[in-house]
């Protein structure tokens, strides 16, 4: 019993159990004399069992990702197939090659998860999956396996929304209670969101046109970043992030979107026209044709990642002050949460940092792992579902995936109606400087 409590009591054991779960499933990366004492020592002495224990099933866009998460918030182990390459080889992703790219790893994907974690299905208190939003033929795939599982294992069913899986990530690594303000920045989404509660939000904002994640993946693209051998492999916001950081971004001058529309909504497409415009006018002058590398990458890498910046920054200012005007938010211990994969971007991180210095906000992102797309989010969304009693279901009669699903109560045209004026923090903001970071 002893042993039973000292292990579940400490991460850095639980950590060695997933590591020595890992032996058994890929026994050539560890070597073997010392995954035979681990296997010994805790295999055959210790069995660890929490309340509840949730698979989680991410299928949404182009990452296959599994995971098991018990209600301490413990990670029992995951694994993650990513399609990146293959939709950098194609110029984006072909949603019927992600459908079979899904279809050929999750039930590798899923084992392997369960192998490390060292729980059979049977042990699974639920199977939580992703069923919206994403793109249709991904989540089917990811929905139709879960329901087989759940069917044969007579397991109970969580379906999850993935926006609502991002904003609440945060909560199995910090203490952090609701009401708190979320910016969700992705690949398919943009939004600023006040969680109320495990399943309650208000909607402040959202993109009026794509996410920023597409248009650094579309800038990163139409630049041919995937010919520049540092960054041959790299999403495209990462690409952009990386080569940003040898960059002068005072080179080019992109501004700030929807500076006369005092709302938290954002805009994207026009930044990416007049990068378009900026890399045309380039290869002009350098005499290159569409698909080389430009000389200049890096500096326009730079404003780019400025300029997108800036307007995240600006919007998310507008949203914590409306939060206090309006009493949603308390002005002291409020909490700003951020994620999804652009929230990985530590140039975007330092811009929303002078926003909430400059407010007494604090400034909580998960660790980029678990920022981008992942299983963990997901079976930890199961589990706070589970706790709050929402949403578990033990008929999967007329489950369905929704490829569109907003979030949360629409208060966006209320924010746009006050109109607050943002007090100017370009100067501090002009300070952000990549090469510095
Ligand atoms: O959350 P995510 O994994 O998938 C969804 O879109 O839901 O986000 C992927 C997006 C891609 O557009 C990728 O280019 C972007 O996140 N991204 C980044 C960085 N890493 C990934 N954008 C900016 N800086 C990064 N370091
Ligand atoms: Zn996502």
């Amino acid at each position: 019993m002893f042993w039973v409590q000292f292990f579940s009591r400490h991460a850095s054991v639980q950590k060695i159990l997933a590591i020595s779960s890992v032996t058994r499933c890929t026994s050539k990366s560890v070597k073997h004399g010392q995954s035979a004492w681990l296997r010994s020592i805790f295999f055959n002495s210790v069995k660890y069992y929490p309340t509840k224990l949730v698979l989680g099933i991410e299928t949404s866009c182009d990452d296959t990702a599994a995971a098991v998460v018990d209600d301490t918030g413990k990670i029992l182990g995951e694994a993650l197939h990513s399609q990146n390459e293959v939709h950098l080889k194609t110029g984006g992703i072909i949603p019927p090659v992600a459908q079979q790219l899904h279809r050929e790893n999750i039930e590798r994907i899923v084992k392997e998860t369960l192998c490390v974690s060292g729980i059979s299905l049977d042990e699974l208190s639920a199977v939580a999956t992703t069923v919206k939003p994403g793109l249709a033929l991904s989540l089917g795939v990811g929905l139709e396996y879960s329901l087989k599982l759940v069917d044969k294992y007579k397991k109970p069913f969580i379906p999850i929304h993935h926006m609502e899986a991002h904003a609440l990530t945060i909560r199995l690594i910090n203490q952090v209670e609701f009401p708190f303000l979320v910016l969700l920045i992705s690949g398919g989404h943009c939004i600023l969101v006040v969680a109320q509660g495990v399943s309650d939000f208000l909607l402040l904002g959202q993109s009026v046109d794509i996410a920023p994640g597409d248009m650094l993946d579309k800038v990163a693209r139409r630049l041919s970043l995937t010919k520049h051998p540092e960054c041959c492999r790299m999403s495209g916001g990462k690409a952009i992030e990386h080569l940003a950081q040898q960059g002068n971004r005072l080179h080019y001058e992109l501004g700030a979107p929807m500076r006369h529309h005092p709302n938290c909504n954002f805009s994207f497409s026009g930044l990416r026209s007049k990068a378009t415009r900026i890399i045309m006018q380039k290869e002009k002058e350098e005499g290159l044709q569409e698909g080389h590398l430009l000389s200049c990458v890096t500096d326009i890498a730079a404003a780019v990642q400025h300029a997108v910046a800036l307007h995240i920054a600006q919007r998310t200012h507008r949203a914590i002050l409306f939060c206090i005007k309006s009493g949603i938010l308390s002005q002291t211990n409020a909490t700003l949460v951020v994620s999804g994969g652009v929230a990985s971007n530590q140039y975007i991180r330092r811009a929303l940092q002078i926003v909430t210095d400059a407010t007494n906000f604090n400034l909580l992102c998960p660790p980029p792992r678990l920022c981008t797309d992942n299983g963990v989010m997901i079976a930890w969304n199961g589990i706070e579902r589970m706790r709050a009693g929402s949403g578990v279901l033990h008929s999967t009669d007329g489950i369905r995936y929704e490829p569109k699903a907003s979030l949360g109560i629409d208060i966006s045209e209320r924010v746009g109606e006050v109109a607050i004026k943002v007090p100017s923090l370009e100067v501090s903001l002009n300070e952000l400087s990549a090469i510095n970071l």
